[in-house]
């Protein structure tokens, strides 16, 4: 993700302006998060931020370790950037090239010996340390940075602006939970983002009311397994998500509450039946099941049954008979067999999914997964890929086709495509575009839907929301 605004102020409150910025995010949504934390922190150091790579005298590549193709992009991209380094070093201009993220957490200075260009490697829990790390590197110091300690890094990452928050649109992410204690036996992040941390409930209800009061009318929490929250409140008291949920439901002017990304096991019954009970929590939950198979469940360390996440499901329409399901699966962990493969098809059949994420089996260097003698062959992952995306674009079409007809809440968020046009989403995730003022940008509003095109929905100004009271 790239920024496109300017902090206000950013480059006149400090003397000695830092240059522009550039920071370009991969990977999940605590990653995009993070970005802007570090913009923040950055434009308190007099830098200001830019979308142009041309225009940066500092990038920031705040990487992905997911998949093998997410990290050798990295490579690809380090690769260009140094070729624009040494043609400014030619010109007498510097340019400083800073990896982040997942990438930098989990090859370190390899980083460094890779790619010579590259000035800095800092790892998800040290980004509070960037202003110093970027004096040293300034002095030519080449370093990497990859300490674990969040609660200090929470701490000291300032808070944007409102000026900054009213450009990054009336949707805003706010981290609750980082990390991941689950390890599953395919996956990098227990190692990249280190154990769970909950933030404290104080922090959180401080930076959300900072985002409400500056404009932002959606708040999705965030966490690598955000209904793992507990976080303490003053009194020491432990609080769930469910109970985060409900205080931030009854906060004036949020008109829309989301979570991602659930893990099955710590589905609780209170965060089912929050759906029931918070009109402003959406009936959307993104809900990872990966196979529907017992056997590959198992072998990946998921700890719950293809029927327990049926179970959750069925508990979940029962509290908010709308809801919409999305899910990230993958095909071809090792060991997988046709009948495996079949399993998750039916699962998906079960269910019927509103949207979805869907990968090949990457081994990652580190995982149990990756280990195993009986990796599946490429050919047969893609077969499997195509035939499982198949079933679900032919779901997620069906899920939007039914809409058409209905009417339904949408929350503007920007203009449309065309003039008069204005975007914004449905409960459900949908994008959906009418003609329509834009001082509507930021108010829900009751919308008849005309159309369903691939992408998104067409549909017709009826009426005031609903949420809008809030
Ligand atoms: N915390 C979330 C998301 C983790 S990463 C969860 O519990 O599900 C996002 C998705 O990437 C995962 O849900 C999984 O589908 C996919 N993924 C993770 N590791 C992978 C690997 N080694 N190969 C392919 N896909 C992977
Ligand atoms: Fe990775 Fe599993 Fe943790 Fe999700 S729950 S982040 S898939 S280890
Ligand atoms: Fe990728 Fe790290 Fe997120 S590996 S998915 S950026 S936690």
């Amino acid at each position: 993700m790239a920024f496109s605004e300017a902090p206000e102020a950013a480059t006149a409150e400090s003397p000695e302006a830092g240059g522009k910025v550039l920071v370009k995010s991969y990977g999940c949504q605590m990653n995009v998060y993070d970005a802007t934390r570090m913009a923040d922190l950055l434009g308190r150091e007099g830098y200001a931020e830019t979308a142009e790579e041309a225009d940066a005298d500092l990038v920031i590549l705040n990487t992905c370790h997911i998949r093998e193709r997410a990290a050798e992009k990295i490579y690809s991209e380090l690769g260009k950037l140094a070729l624009e380094k040494r043609a400014r070093a030619a010109e007498g201009r510097d340019m400083k090239i800073v990896v982040a993220g997942c990438v930098a957490q989990a090859e370190g200075e390899e980083v460094l010996k890779r790619q010579r260009a590259v000035d800095l490697v800092v790892g998800p829990q040290s980004y509070h340390r960037l202003p110093d790390l970027l004096k040293q590197a300034k002095q030519g110091r080449r370093l990497t940075d990859t300490e674990f300690d969040v609660d200090e890094k929470f701490d000291a990452l300032p808070q944007p602006s409102r000026a900054q928050i009213r450009a990054r649109g009336v949707s805003a992410f706010v981290t609750v939970q980082e990390g991941c204690d689950k390890f599953c036996s395919f996956c990098v992040v227990p190692y990249t983002r280190g154990a769970e941390v909950s933030r404290p409930v104080a922090d959180i209800l401080a930076e959300t009311q900072r985002l409400v009061d500056a404009g932002v009318r959606e708040i999705t929490l965030i966490g690598q397994n955000v209904n793992a929250y507990r976080g303490p409140d003053d009194k020491g008291q432990e609080w769930s998500l469910a109970r985060l949920l409900a205080h931030l439901g009854e906060m004036e002017g949020i008109a829309r509450l989301r979570y991602t990304t659930s893990h099955p096991v710590d589905m609780a019954q209170d965060l089912i039946d929050a759906h029931e009970s918070i009109g402003k929590l959406m009936p959307y939950v993104h809900l990872p099941v990966q196979s529907g198979s017992d056997r590959v469940l198992k072998a990946m360390n998921r700890r719950h049954t293809g029927a327990d996440f049926l179970d959750i499901i069925r508990r979940l329409r029962l509290a908010r008979p709308d809801v919409a399901m999305s899910s990230d699966f993958i095909v071809g962990f090792p060991g997988e067999t046709d009948a495996d493969f079949a399993d998750t098809l039916a699962l998906i059949r079960e269910v019927g999914f509103a949207a979805s994420f869907s990968f090949k089996y990457s081994p990652r260097p580190g995982t149990p997964g990756a280990e195993r003698t009986d990796q599946i062959d490429e050919e047969v992952k893609r077969e499997r890929l195509a035939a499982l995306q198949s079933l679900l674009e032919e779901q997620r079409q069906a899920f939007n086709a039914a809409t058409v007809g209905k009417t339904i809440e949408v929350l503007f968020e920007k203009p449309g495509r065309h003039e008069g046009q204005i975007a914004g989403k449905s409960p459900y995730m949908q994008p959906v575009h009418v003609s329509g003022p834009a001082d509507m940008i930021g108010e829900t509003a009751r919308v008849a839907i005309v159309a369903a095109g691939s992408n998104s929905l067409a549909g017709r100004l009826v009426g005031k929301g609903e949420e809008a009271k809030a």
